[in-house]
């Protein structure tokens, strides 16, 4: 099997595309750091850090957070990583991917693929508003498809299990239309920088992921 513990690449998708979901399924299975800038804004609210105050009302609202906060915080990142990563959730905008190129040439990472995860607007709801996600470690269930086994209880930390903020409908709504107006663009940017795999994202996450795992590594 070709190597996969070095790569760097993005996962684009819209909310509830499973971006997270094959990012943790990714992680376990290739040993990549999984970079998501959503864990990270939340863990950040949670702190209560000047950074988490700023961000706080956008992300509840289901708007994207300004650019620069995004991008400050990034790259400060990215600059202490020396293996593969995953990106889960940026870039959201063209300003964050022009930003991304010049962070990545100016600490000598390559980015190798931008995989966009495709899902249709009926079914990022269904999965949106039955999510369960752990605060402590940042798994991810749903009341329907992907139950714990205990209910309300996270089973790899026993942590207990809530429905984030920005997981009801009128959020979700925002969410979708910002997706539309500002992430969607992404992906003629990336198609024409070659890097651009799209994979559908209804199979099933294992399936998923195997698809994932056979377009970047050619197998
Ligand atoms: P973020 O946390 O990144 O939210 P998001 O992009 O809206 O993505 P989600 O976490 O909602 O979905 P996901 O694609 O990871 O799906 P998941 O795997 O959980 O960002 C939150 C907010 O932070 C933003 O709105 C914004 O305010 C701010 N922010 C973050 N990054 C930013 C940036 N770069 N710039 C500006 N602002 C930023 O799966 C969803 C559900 O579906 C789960 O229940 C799961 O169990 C289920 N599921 C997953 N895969 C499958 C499958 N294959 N089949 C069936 N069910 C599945």
């Amino acid at each position: 099997m070709a190597k996969t513990d070095t790569l760097h690449f993005i996962l684009l998708g819209a909310p509830g595309a499973g971006k997270g979901t094959q990012a943790a399924y990714l992680n376990e299975n290739w040993g990549l750091t999984h970079i998501s800038t959503g864990d990270i804004l939340r863990a950040e609210v949670r702190a209560g850090s000047a950074l988490g105050n700023e961000a706080k009302s956008y992300m509840e609202s289901g708007k994207l957070v300004p650019d620069q906060l995004i991008i400050d915080m990034m790259e400060e990142k990215l600059k202490t990583l020396d293996k593969g990563y995953i990106l889960d959730g940026f870039p959201r905008t063209v300003a964050q991917a022009e930003a991304l190129g010049e962070m990545l040439t100016r600490i000598n990472h390559k980015l190798d693929a931008v995989v966009n995860i495709e899902v249709g607007d009926d079914e990022l709801i269904r999965r949106l508003t039955g999510r369960r996600v752990c605060p402590k470690c940042n798994s991810v269930f749903h009341i329907y498809t992907m139950k714990p086994k205990v209910e309300g209880i996270c089973d790899n930390c026993g942590g207990e299990l809530i429905q984030r903020k920005d997981d009801q409908i009128d959020a979700i709504t925002t969410r979708l239309v910002a997706f539309k107006d500002q992430t969607q663009p992404l992906i003629e940017y990336y198609q024409s920088s070659g890097k651009l795999v799209t994979v559908d994202g209804t199979i099933g996450v294992p399936a998923v992921a195997e698809k994932i795992r056979a377009a970047l590594t050619g197998e």
